[in-house]
């Protein structure tokens, strides 16, 4: 197969961690017999120096007509003083908006080589964690108007939260598919205690499982949810959850897996058009050392061919060369822990490589 993919490589430790994930989309293509070509798309603060802005419309053009989308990271301090309307995080906003990206999807899985790097309490790891956080993406408070203005003669800053009927439920059927696939376990997490966006979300949620019979469906507040996690995380299966929850309960739950720097994500629409990235920063204080952790880059590359692609058997050879150089004892830095074998960002692209 052919196929386009438009490389955002971001700012910060972004261009490393994309250079190893190419270089294994293209071992993979090689034994495969795939062809796939990149076309660069700068995004974040590398655009603002070049464009003035994060996104330019070619950038946007090259992502809207490629097959699919590989994103680094980006940001960092030196943008920290642009307008709020032109920082880095806003050319990623615009893109998954632009794309109708509205589920983002984030497995938080303990990778059983890797236990000792979990920071919760032995027995508590020990029960494991496999669940997938599922936020939704292009609504909420993320997408209302923001507006600072002076009143009284003081600063009043407004942020609008708002939720259609129809954003909750297309969002909550990417849930239950999964959890169809999964161990048929939905959370929904809200404030339905507090805001009306949560009243509807908790409604229509409901609405939709009927749809779905076989899978169980729970209901939790998110003070209640962020506790939950790291009091017993065996307990989720699938969470499915809105814009501001999600950004929030997703980071808790890649550190409880001890580590971040190995989980992937996808972004998704109606179609098969994705954007994949690991979930961890741009880590501006490792950029250009080969210190950075490449796999969470490479296993988002994985998830690509599986869900844009529909590559299931190169998915699987890509998870499997990972596993295989994690049983092998190597580790980036911040996986390091005690007996590993330290590597850096290069070395470990080169080591999954050659187990393709
Ligand atoms: C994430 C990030 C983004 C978000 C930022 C960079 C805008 O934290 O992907 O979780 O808040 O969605
Ligand atoms: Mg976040």
């Amino acid at each position: 197969m052919n196929k386009t993919i438009a490389v955002i490589r971001g700012d910060g430790i972004g261009p490393e961690i994309v250079g190893e994930a190419i270089g294994v989309l293209d071992a993979m293509a090689a034994k495969f017999g795939h062809t796939f070509t990149y076309q660069e798309a700068p995004m974040g603060g590398n655009a603002i120096d070049a464009f003035g802005v994060p996104l330019p419309d070619s950038s946007l053009e090259t992502c809207l007509a490629a097959d699919s989308v590989l994103l680094g990271a980006v940001g960092g301090p030196k943008w920290d003083s642009q307008p709020s309307a032109n920082r880095p995080e806003r050319g990623l906003l615009k893109l998954r908006g632009a794309m109708g990206l509205y589920s983002n999807v984030r497995p938080a899985r303990m990778f059983s080589d890797l236990s000792a790097a979990c920071p919760l309490r032995a027995d508590i790891a020990a029960r494991g964690i496999d669940f997938v956080v599922v936020r939704e993406l292009i609504g909420g408070v993320y997408f209302g108007s923001h507006s600072t203005e002076e009143v009284d003669g003081e600063q009043k800053a407004t942020d609008i939260m708002a939720y259609s009927e129809h954003e909750i439920r297309r969002v909550a059927r990417v849930a239950f598919d999964m959890a169809r696939k999964r161990r048929k376990r939905v959370t929904s997490i809200d404030k339905a205690n507090v805001l009306d966006t949560s009243r509807l979300w908790r409604k229509t949620v409901t609405e939709v499982a009927a749809e779905y019979p076989d899978v169980e469906l729970r209901h939790m507040y998110v003070d209640n949810a962020a506790m939950q996690m790291v009091r017993d995380p065996s307990q989720f299966d699938v969470i499915v959850t809105e814009n501001l929850f999600g950004d929030i309960l997703s980071d808790e739950a890649s550190q409880i897996t001890g580590s971040i720097g190995m989980i992937p994500s996808s972004s998704m629409g109606d179609g098969t058009r994705g954007l994949y990235e690991p979930i961890h920063g741009s880590a501006p204080d490792i950029a250009g050392q080969d210190k950075a952790n490449p796999i969470g880059t490479i296993l988002a590359a994985a998830m690509m061919l599986r869900y844009s692609f529909d590559m299931a058997a190169e998915a699987d050879a890509v998870e499997a060369a990972v596993d295989k150089v994690l049983k092998d004892g190597y580790r980036c830095g911040d996986i390091l822990g005690e007996s590993g074998t330290l590597v850096g960002c290069r070395e470990m692209g080169s080591l999954i490589r050659q187990r393709i």
